[in-house]
């Protein structure tokens, strides 16, 4: 009797589980498909830096089966076919390869750019054939690719320094930000900044809301921002609590600003109703937060991947924003769907440049 009971909890747990499950998949499909189908309304093209990788190749395939993106592989032409080949990826690659072909313009670009950075003429030329960062980068802001993806294979900071010293800051922008979408049961997170900020002071936190702002509005959510600290609305008073309160500061006296934002407030204040409307009524959250934004990067980055694997969050990211054209820098070891979800994003991205 107490294995059967057991095996009948275990059903049922296991039921309760799959409809977690398929709730959750289905607000994260239902997030995506909004990015999509705008994604496929124009698709755009899109550098692939990392074009020799498999998961690159199949991600490739995919977005043009698709009409997601018109995707564009920067690296080794015969490897690349080759990869598509032994795959049996019944498709033409668009290739683009550093090596072959006259490149000496994205070289003098790249000297143009970076000469009073320290980049030699010799350098540039070196970097452009052999470093299909800074290839793609330059291609993305001479405008032969509308946006581009990278991150597989390298380091994050690694990746992301080339299209920083590259394409750079949108002309309004001063700092870029990686953030993550999070789709749970019944809602949905974004977080900021999870991948590129170490320790923001108040300026950026408040641009770097405004950025995660407008990036969930082009998932059809309206903002309703959190600045998180370990304070609730001056509770604790220090240096590491003002820099989240000045940053609501700054937003509420900025008219630019048509999004909820309060804080700093802890993490449970941002996303519990009874919290947020019984001790904190006052607050301009109507509703609890739906962004939520980290006092530096060992708690934006540390915190959603908690979310994530603890809380089962599907993640969408990190979406890098801020940037004058559109870049996103994947994480080692993402998988085809990550690679394909970004590139929808980089479209949609690219549509409203
Ligand atoms: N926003 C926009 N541009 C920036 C930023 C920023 N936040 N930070 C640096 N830059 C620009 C600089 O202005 C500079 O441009 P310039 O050469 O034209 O003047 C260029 O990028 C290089 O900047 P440096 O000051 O030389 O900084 P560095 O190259 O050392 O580092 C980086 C920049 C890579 C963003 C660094 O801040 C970093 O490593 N951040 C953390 C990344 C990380 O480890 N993330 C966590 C893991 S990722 C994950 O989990 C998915």
């Amino acid at each position: 009797a107490a294995i059967n009971s057991g095996s009948a909890r275990t059903d049922l747990d296991m039921q309760a589980y799959e409809e977690r499950l398929e709730a959750r998949l289905g607000k994260s499909r239902e997030m995506m498909r909004v990015v999509l189908n705008k994604a496929k309304s124009d698709p755009k093209r899109v550098a692939l830096a990392e074009g020799t990788d498999e998961k690159m190749v199949r991600a490739a395939y995919q977005m043009q089966d698709q009409g997601i993106a018109e995707p564009i592989l920067v690296g080794d032409e015969d490897s690349i076919t080759a990869i598509a080949t032994d795959l049996g990826l019944d498709f033409d690659p668009n290739v683009v390869d550093p090596k072959s072909g006259d490149w000496d313009h994205y070289a003098d670009r790249l000297y143009e750019l970076r000469r009073r950075k320290g980049l030699t003429k010799n350098e540039a030329n070196e970097w452009i054939r052999n470093d299909t960062n800074y290839f793609a980068s330059v291609m993305v802001e001479e405008g032969d690719a509308d946006a581009m993806l990278t991150g597989l294979t390298h380091h994050y900071p690694s990746a992301l320094r080339p299209p920083l010293q590259v394409i750079g800051t949108a002309p309004e922008a001063n700092y870029a930000a990686g953030v993550y979408l999070l789709t749970f049961k019944n809602r949905v997170i974004f977080c900021a900044d999870t991948t590129v900020n170490l320790d923001p002071d108040a300026e950026t936190l408040a641009e770097v809301t405004k950025h995660t702002a407008d990036l969930a509005r082009r998932f059809n959510v309206e903002p309703r921002a959190a600045m998180l600290s370990y304070s609730n609305f001056g509770s604790v008073t220090n240096e590491g609590t003002k820099k989240p309160r000045d940053a609501v500061k700054l937003m509420h006296d900025d008219p630019e600003v048509d999004f909820q934002v309060d804080g700093e407030m802890q993490a449970d204040t941002a996303v519990v109703e009874d919290i947020l409307e019984g001790t904190y009524e006052f607050s301009d959250l109507e509703d609890p937060a739906n962004v939520l934004v980290f006092p530096n990067l060992e708690a934006g980055n540390i915190g959603y991947k908690l979310l994530q694997r603890l809380g089962g969050a599907e993640a969408i990211g990190p979406m890098l924003v801020g940037m004058d054209k559109p870049v996103h820098v994947l994480q080692r070891g993402d998988e085809v769907k990550d690679i394909v979800n970004l590139g929808a994003v980089a479209v949609v991205d690219a549509q409203n440049e």
